[in-house]
């Protein structure tokens, strides 16, 4: 539930001289006499307030629940020298800190000029009003770094966005060895600190902890954002709780190495800082030169974990996702069409005759896309061939894609392509054609994985070869989507073609350009839409997001463990972008057995498509498929872009877990709940539901599974949340599922 305020700016100055008493026992240097200004940000129900201290350090003030314009907040003050081992210029908490002056916390900024000088103090300089936001300059004491700090904030979510822009007016090369896109501070308190880990085929586990002193580092070095963390966090007061208690939030928009620090010092203040990993990063700026640091988005929600996620969602599918041609000025994206993937029933197998046969059965049950994934081009048969020979193969589709293409849209249906652009194999034309052309040390082993080498996306030449063969393929041929993989890390990450000093530009430049190629494909294919995908959930953050439009969250299709990576992806993720394919039983992974229903109903929790050997489906698996796809359909607005609530979490071993989401009008929501393994005969705990208008009328349906059947069909909202919902008294065993609608009368 979401209050739209508009968004408010007040900047506010006063020049005064501020008495040195104020400030600090010990006598205040000369450059602390400068003027004071305060900046405040609301929008949503939230107010962001920092402001310029008497020394000129940019510091935050408040971050919290939204404040009336006319509240007074204290101007910034410095924290006074509570030791002279905790000097103020460590533990004021700046927006934007540069190392030096003796900052023992997390810097924003850490440079190394050419005369050997390696002290940045940035003071503020100057400030300007943008739409929904400002941007304020500040420039170091003596050096001619300028660095401009971009704010804005959703004036419906209260979101901020957050990042930097370093200049340099030296006349001399620096070297920029550490640069944050924003720092956030947080009142004293006792806080949980709540992050995503995993690993392939294992990701968006939610790991939560108390906040102790010291760093929490969460970061990807590897080159790409990475299954292994995701660059999201949320603090919050006190325990976790789903639906009460403070959080603040946020998310940084970077899919290269990047890296978040969450720090309690030794005063208990907790800051957290975020934007390009520093680990091997060294950027050198020419004298004019300037760098963008990627964005970082923070939020505070009072309604606990439920409600950042709910806020979240909302901006991502507001402000974040792309529209296409069709969808451009539209408030939110379209939701995802269902595919069909071919990846789990043929693998590299593809043939013309194989696919149109999967994609007639496909038609059968109500599929909107066909997707044939890898396997189609150059000489791949197996993953140790091809990659980079972005040809059809002759063999398979002797007259192209174009008779398959046909026959998908004859069917009814568009058609999608596995595409994986970055990647080489060396049993590959352009390898053999360009040994150069990958991330490498010359002289040095080039590390293989999946047989596959990583191209030097930052590489002028490199970065042209990859927009053209996608730019061509789009033009050739009638194609609607692309699944745009991206499957290893990266080693040797080497860029001979400069000189060695710059050569780890390549952390910025290869991400820029990735960017930059999807942002031109998809102004000149204005309707094709894309997926990111890095073997499953590796490459999902803010920044890819502005140009695609789903995302693979993981490899990992069994249909038991996907509840819980779908829980810990909506942590950080709208519903919206979360792919979720129904495959094969017992599962290539676990070898598990479940049913059609339990997997549909799994999948159903997303964006649903359907990855299995359809070949070998049944009649009754057809048409028990294809009336959940109807029926998913239905109501697939209110699943994927409503808000969600949490009922039951099917984390740490949980017997059962429930989701429920609401559309925004509140005329509709759409509940679902697993059985994971009964014991003790225990049965499934009465849902009580969130977020309805307890005044209206609401009718429920099964969609799949029944409620106890004394329960009434229509009741008010205030019963569905007080009374709740209880499920048959027979809704147990292994891997069981229900799902449910509510509409309003
Ligand atoms: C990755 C993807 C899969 C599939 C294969 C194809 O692993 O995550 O979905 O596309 O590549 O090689």
């Amino acid at each position: 539930m979401m209050k739209t305020l508009p968004a408010v700016l007040l900047i506010s100055a006063a020049s005064f001289l501020a008495p040195a008493t104020l400030l600090s026992a010990q006598p205040s240097p000369a450059r602390c006499n400068v003027s004071t200004k305060d900046f405040r940000l609301s929008g949503g129900n939230v107010t962001y307030a920092f402001g310029v201290n008497a020394c000129g350090e940019l510091q935050q003030v408040y971050w919290g629940g939204r404040l009336a314009d006319n509240d007074k907040l204290p101007p910034a003050r410095r924290n006074r020298e509570m030791a002279s081992f905790d000097t103020p210029y460590t533990t004021t908490p700046q927006e934007y800190a540069g190392w030096g002056e003796g900052l023992f916390v997390e810097p924003a900024l850490k440079i190394t000029f050419a005369d050997g000088n390696r002290d940045l103090v940035l003071h503020y300089d100057s400030s300007t009003e943008k739409p929904n936001g400002l941007d304020v300059v500040l420039k170091d004491i003596t050096k001619q770094i300028y660095v401009t700090l971009h704010y804005s904030i959703d004036p419906q979510t209260g979101i901020l966005a957050r990042s930097a822009t370093i200049e340099n007016r030296e006349s001399d090369p620096v070297t920029i060895e550490q640069a944050a896109a924003a720092a956030w501070a947080l009142p004293h308190g006792n806080y949980t600190l709540n992050y995503l880990t995993g690993r392939w085929a294992g990701e968006y586990n939610l790991t939560q902890e108390p906040l102790q002193h010291g760093a929490r580092v969460i970061e990807s070095r590897r080159g790409s954002t990475g299954h292994q963390a995701n660059p999201w966090f949320a603090i919050q007061s006190g325990s976790p709780d789903e639906n009460s208690g403070e959080v603040w939030f946020g998310a940084l928009g970077w899919s290269g190495s990047w890296r978040i620090v969450v720090e309690q010092d030794q005063l208990d203040a907790v800051r957290i800082t975020g934007g390009f990993n520093p680990f091997d990063f060294g950027y050198v700026l020419k004298p004019g030169e300037k760098l963008e640091t990627p964005t970082f988005y923070g939020g505070y929600s009072a309604h606990g974990l439920g409600g950042a996620s709910r806020l979240l969602h909302s901006f991502e599918n507001h402000n974040i996702l792309p529209r296409t041609a069709k969808t451009a000025g539209q408030p939110t994206p379209k939701p995802r069409p269902v595919i069909y993937n071919s990846w789990e029933a043929t693998e590299f197998r593809v043939t013309e005759g194989g696919q149109i046969a999967l994609a007639e059965k496909a038609a059968a049950l109500g599929i909107d896309r066909f997707v044939m994934d890898d396997g189609w081009f150059g000489q791949r048969k197996t993953d140790n061939a091809g990659l980079g020979d972005w040809y059809v193969n002759k063999e398979k589709f002797p007259n192209g894609l174009k008779p398959l293409i046909d026959k998908v849209h004859s069917l009814g249906m568009d058609f999608g392509l596995w595409v994986e652009p970055e990647m080489v194999n060396p049993d590959s034309d352009l390898y053999r054609a360009h040994p150069d052309w990958v991330l490498n040390f010359p002289g040095r082993p080039r590390t293989e994985a999946r047989q596959q080498l990583v191209l030097n996306l930052a590489r002028t030449d490199v970065r042209d070869y990859v927009y053209g063969f996608l730019d061509k393929l789009l033009n050739e041929n009638d194609i609607a989507f692309l699944k745009w993989d991206y499957n290893r890390n990266w080693s040797e990450p080497g860029w001979d073609q400069l000189p060695p000093a710059e050569q780890k530009k390549v952390y910025v430049a290869f991400t820029q350009n990735l960017y930059g190629i999807l942002a031109e494909l998809r102004k000149r294919h204005p309707n094709v839409e894309i997926e990111s995908c890095s073997g499953g959930g590796g490459r999902v953050d803010l920044g890819i997001l502005r140009y695609t439009d789903e995302v693979w969250p993981s490899d990992n299709t069994d249909p038991f463990d996907r509840l819980t990576i779908q829980d810990g992806f909506s942590y950080a993720y709208t519903p919206q972008v979360m792919m979720a394919w129904v495959t094969d039983s017992p599962h290539w992974l676990n070898k598990r057995t479940t049913s059609l229903s339990y997997r549909m109903l799994s999948s159903m929790q997303g964006s649903l498509g359907i990855g299995a050997d359809i070949s070998k489906w049944t009649a009754d698996d057809g048409a028990l498929a294809k009336r959940l796809i109807k029926a998913y359909h239905e109501v697939q607005p209110t699943i994927v872009q409503g808000d969600l609530y949490r009922l039951i979490s099917p984390r740490n071993g949980s017997e059962f877990s429930a989701t429920q989401t609401v559309n925004h009008e509140k005329s509709q929501s759409v509940v679902f709940a697993f059985v994971h393994s009964t014991q003790e005969g225990r049965g499934f705990p009465v849902l009580k539901l969130k977020g309805l208008d307890p005044a209206a009328q609401y009718t429920l349906t099964a969609i799949e599974g029944k409620a106890n059947p004394r329960e009434p069909t229509t009741a008010t909202g205030a019963y569905w949340m007080n009374h709740g919902l209880e499920l048959d008294d027979n809704f147990r065993g292994d891997f069981q599922a229900s799902a449910f609608r509510l509409d309003r009368k």
